[in-house]
């Protein structure tokens, strides 16, 4: 049976963005790809985002910044990265080059920064769009701060919007008391589609040391733990905007990643699943293939949000 697993992730945006497949990877789990491209085949994959990336180059927070809990991860990692410069003279090319689309992640201290990486971004060849990351838990300025309330996400989408022609996602926090509402004014300031969710807030003690286990002390929760959270988060965001929504938190089988596909989503992120098993996101996509084969499905479309009816 051939099967039709395409998304079409930026509807409204003259570019779109096209995916063959709904899997992809999630900021910040993945590199740049070109890590991962020795593992597996990673043009399979529907896109990959690659870690997030600020105007100048980061160091990232101080060690250690990664903690493993009874059914998640904590970390602290901060926004270390090469900065845009170095990405579009390094990176894009080799992207330019592969068939799976990449996305470019984004973050900054500042709404103008925000605004500055999508105009350095706009029209590099091997970039097919920016995720805007409003959402970190891990940097003390800048991030999560913009996520937390509906006026400033919209804010930041609106100076991003008008910098750049790329198909956006603005990737939103669970930090927030009211995420439908950050959905719909991000969709309403121009944004082409919403990933959610980053991580939770969280920390762990070292009691021999009698300190926090993590330099940075409180962190960013991901993983299995997350997962019932982050998909009712999308089944709560689907139900309130039009524009694409994908789903992330917790998934490391097809049968996760099918469930925030019924639950409203268009696409799904695989994260810190990778850490443990480096295919994860290519054994998700197979599995997703082999469910849709079983129960007869021809196109993925039937069975998006499949649970809410
Ligand atoms: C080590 C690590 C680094 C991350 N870095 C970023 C980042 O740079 N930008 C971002 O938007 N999200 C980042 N995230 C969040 C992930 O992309 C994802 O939203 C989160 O981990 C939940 O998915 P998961 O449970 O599948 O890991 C990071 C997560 C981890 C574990």
């Amino acid at each position: 049976m051939s099967l039709d697993l395409s998304v079409q992730l930026a509807p409204q945006n003259k570019h779109g963005l096209l995916l063959s497949n709904p899997v992809m990877t999630a900021s910040g789990t993945f590199g740049y790809g070109t890590e991962y491209s020795q593992v597996f085949d990673i043009q399979r994959l529907g896109a990959i985002i690659c870690k997030g990336t600020t105007l100048e180059p980061r160091e990232g927070n101080p060690q250690p910044r990664l903690y493993e809990t009874a059914s998640g991860l904590l970390n602290s990692i901060g926004w270390q990265n090469i900065g845009v410069k170095a990405l579009i003279k390094e990176k894009a090319p080799i992207w330019a080059d592969w068939r799976v689309p990449v996305i470019v992640n984004i973050g900054g201290d500042t709404v103008d920064d925000y605004a500055r990486l999508a105009e350095e971004l706009d029209g590099i060849a091997g970039v097919s769009g920016i995720e805007v990351n409003i959402s970190c838990p891990n940097v003390k300025v800048g991030g999560a701060a913009f996520g937390v309330n509906p006026d400033s996400a919209a804010g930041v989408t609106a100076a991003v919007r008008a910098a750049t022609s790329l198909p956006v996602i603005v990737k939103l926090t669970p930090s927030t008391a009211d995420i439908a509402g950050v959905a719909a004014a991000v969709a309403e300031a121009g944004t082409d589609s919403v990933s959610l969710i980053n991580t939770l807030r969280g920390m762990a003690i070292d009691i021999d040391k009698r300190r926090p286990a993590i330099g940075n002390i409180i962190c960013g929760l991901s993983g299995p733990a997350i997962k019932p959270v982050a998909l009712a988060m999308v089944y709560e965001v689907a139900g309130a905007i039009n524009v694409p929504v994908i789903g992330c938190g917790g998934i490391s089988s097809a049968e996760d990643a099918l469930e925030f596909i019924m639950a409203g989503a268009s696409a799904v992120q695989v994260g810190s699943a990778t850490f443990g098993n480096p295919r994860a996101s290519l054994d998700v996509l197979e599995g997703i293939e082999r469910f849709m084969e079983k129960e007869g499905i021809k196109s993925l479309s039937e069975i998006i949000g499949s649970a809410r009816q």
